[in-house]
């Protein structure tokens, strides 16, 4: 059995989760998702709707997005990214509300030329404002194998996991002024598109139109999380996440992805914020 999100547990919470394991990759695109963009690029391509996938030509890409809204919940998808020459391209999986005012927490994969690597851009919006940008390169392809991507979003904390293996935590700091997402439901979407622009620092390396389309999937799509309805939100019974924190091992899993894969954290970059950092990075 898989502890996609997990950093490390009890054996009480083990047996928790255990119980629980009927639900883990319960989801079915069929089911959850609607394909809302893209005019046929993204397909279902199995009966059970654990596999889908998005395409991407000059003329579009495509998209998915959750039927359901959530605030707070535990959101996980395994994906394979555009493999060979990718630069230029975007694909994400990310939480997002509504509006002018929005909350919204990435997951972007950057293209790149072939050989060189991906990068992986997390980000998190409150009241439509960003500005909390880092990057990563990953630890392996991400084009050759399926690899799991995890957001978990509950009143403390968002952690950001691949493969389990935690690799940012943006925590709660209203007590020191700084917003966090918890008065918006979102939805889960995910997309693949064009963006030479930002994707390629500046434009630096062209998207390769000769080679397309370009193809990322989904699998095993799996969500649990505080439903919306009605004007407010109802958490499933057996909801670990819902307090998850991360243990010493965790944390230190989360220095040793910033340690050697971290390529941009906005948390050290005195250019940009010449008057000093955001309070939340200190
Ligand atoms: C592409 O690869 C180079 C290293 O070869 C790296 O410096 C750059 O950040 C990568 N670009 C993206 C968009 O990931």
């Amino acid at each position: 059995m898989k502890f996609s999100c997990g950093t490390r547990f009890s054996f009480l919470v083990l047996f928790l989760i255990a119980a629980q394991s009927v639900a883990v990759y319960a989801g079915s695109f069929h089911k959850d998702v609607q394909i809302h963009w893209g005019d046929g690029r993204g397909k279902v391509r199995d009966r059970d709707g654990k596999l889908l996938s998005l395409s991407l030509d000059k003329f579009s890409g495509s998209g998915f997005q959750s039927h359901q809204e959530f605030l707070y919940g535990k959101v996980e998808v395994q994906m394979k990214l555009v493999a060979g020459n990718s630069a230029g391209t975007v694909t994400t999986f990310y939480l997002k509300a509504p509006g002018t005012m929005w909350d919204e927490i990435d997951f972007e994969f950057l293209g790149n030329i072939s050989g060189h690597p991906y990068t992986l851009h997390t980000n998190v919006y409150t009241q439509g404002s960003g500005d909390k940008e880092q990057q990563f390169h990953l630890w392996f392809d991400p084009t050759k194998n399926f690899h799991t991507y995890c957001i978990t979003w509950n009143p403390q904390r968002i952690i950001f996991t691949v493969d389990g293996i935690p690799i940012r935590e943006f925590k709660n700091s209203e007590s020191v002024g700084v917003p966090f997402p918890k008065n918006q439901p979102m939805r889960v979407y995910a997309s693949l598109w064009e963006a030479e622009h930002w994707a390629t620092r500046g434009g630096l390396e062209k998207t390769d139109w000769s080679k397309a389309p370009f193809t990322a999937f989904y699998r095993n799509y799996n969500v649990e999380g505080c439903v919306w309805a009605n004007g407010k939100s109802s958490c499933p019974a057996n909801s670990p996440w819902f307090t998850q924190t991360l243990d010493q091992s965790g944390l230190d899993k989360v220095k040793w992805a910033q340690n050697k894969y971290m390529v941009y954290n906005y948390c050290t970059d005195k250019k940009r914020f010449p008057q000093g950092v955001p309070s939340v990075c200190t």
